[in-house]
């Protein structure tokens, strides 16, 4: 169906097409599947949200299904959103990779969510791409503690779950005693961690961008509690507009680009030595970022998805 502008009975050049935007979200009810619900109906698409923990995936015999209710969703799409959060994220991947497989557009690609899910993972596939990134270590080697530790630089150094997020799961370890200990701890347990230097500079502040495509349509700076050097909202940090230095939408463009996540959130520390990428999150959420900056996120990704669909 087309979608056409009427002013003063002219009818105008066509907008764009009306699409069927499946988004594999766990639940409408959360604030940013909630908001491109709402502008993606009132832009006259229709929406279904898929909780693709539901969703069972028959494969075999060349071709494929993705049911869920009941009913082989892959051929209800023109376009997909994929929200897949932590929790469940190899089940959503594979989920997703069923739609790329039947030529379906997706606003995050399959390989870009598994990678950027994890930030070894990320920080490996970009640093090779020339993007700066804090110095950073990973080891699985109990023995070599001491020479960990004094790769990076000494304490004071960041140690993180790789696999972590809201900023749980990274601590400041101020001294080299209480690094080595941590680190121990965690190898013992098998939990991958990865140990950064700590960035003092970047004052308990970081830069969340959101992207659609070659655009990046929302920024901002996110403060830390006075008492915490994490920014994450999440940790009672609070934010505030900020202007992106070329070199930093350079950054976040092509993080973008070559996670293959044409809607993403790439956050970067600003560091002595210039701006530094920390994380790329597939599915950002845009509670805060709509709140802090009054920009409509979730139009913005609806109106980027309608270009790239009538460009398909
Ligand atoms: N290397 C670092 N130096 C200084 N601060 C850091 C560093 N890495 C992370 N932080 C702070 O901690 C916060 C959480 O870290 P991040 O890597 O983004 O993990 P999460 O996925 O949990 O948000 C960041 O937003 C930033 O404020
Ligand atoms: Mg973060």
């Amino acid at each position: 169906m087309l979608f056409c502008f009427y002013l003063k009975n002219h009818k105008f050049a066509i907008q764009y097409k009306t699409m069927k935007i499946t988004i594999l979200s766990l639940s409408e009810n959360i604030y940013s599947t909630n908001r491109l619900i709402e502008e993606a109906e009132s832009r006259g698409h229709q929406v279904t949200v898929v909780n693709h923990t539901k969703c069972s995936i028959l494969v075999g015999n060349g071709s494929s299904k993705v049911i869920f209710e009941g009913e082989n969703i892959l051929n209800n799409a023109d376009v997909i959103i994929p929200r897949i959060g932590y929790s469940v994220f190899k089940h959503g991947v594979a989920v997703v990779k069923e739609f790329e497989n039947n030529g379906i557009y997706t606003t995050a690609s399959s390989m870009g969510i598994r990678i950027s899910q994890n930030k070894v993972t990320t920080l490996q596939k970009l640093a090779r791409k020339d993007i700066a990134i804090p110095k950073t270590m990973f080891s699985i080697n109990p023995d070599t503690i001491d020479e960990q530790i004094e790769y990076i630089g000494g304490a004071p150094i960041i140690i993180k779950l790789q696999e972590g997020t809201h900023g749980l799961g990274v601590i400041l370890a101020e001294s080299n005693k209480s690094a080595k200990s941590i680190i121990d701890t965690f190898i013992s347990m098998d939990t991958s961690i990865m140990l950064q230097e700590f960035v003092k500079e970047s004052n308990g502040e970081d830069i969340r961008a959101i992207v659609t495509g070659d655009t990046i349509v929302a920024c901002m700076k996110r403060i830390g509690s006075k008492d915490d050097f994490r920014s994450n909202i999440h940790r009672g940090g609070s934010g505030q507009r900020v202007q992106l230095t070329h070199k930093e939408e350079e950054i976040v463009l092509r993080a973008s680009k070559y996670l293959d996540l044409p809607v993403c959130g790439v956050d970067l520390i600003r560091s002595k030595r210039g701006s530094l990428l920390i994380e790329v999150n597939s599915t950002p959420g845009f509670q805060g970022m709509e709140y802090y900056t009054n920009v409509n996120v979730a139009e913005k990704i609806i109106k980027f998805i309608e270009k790239e669909y009538v460009s398909k």
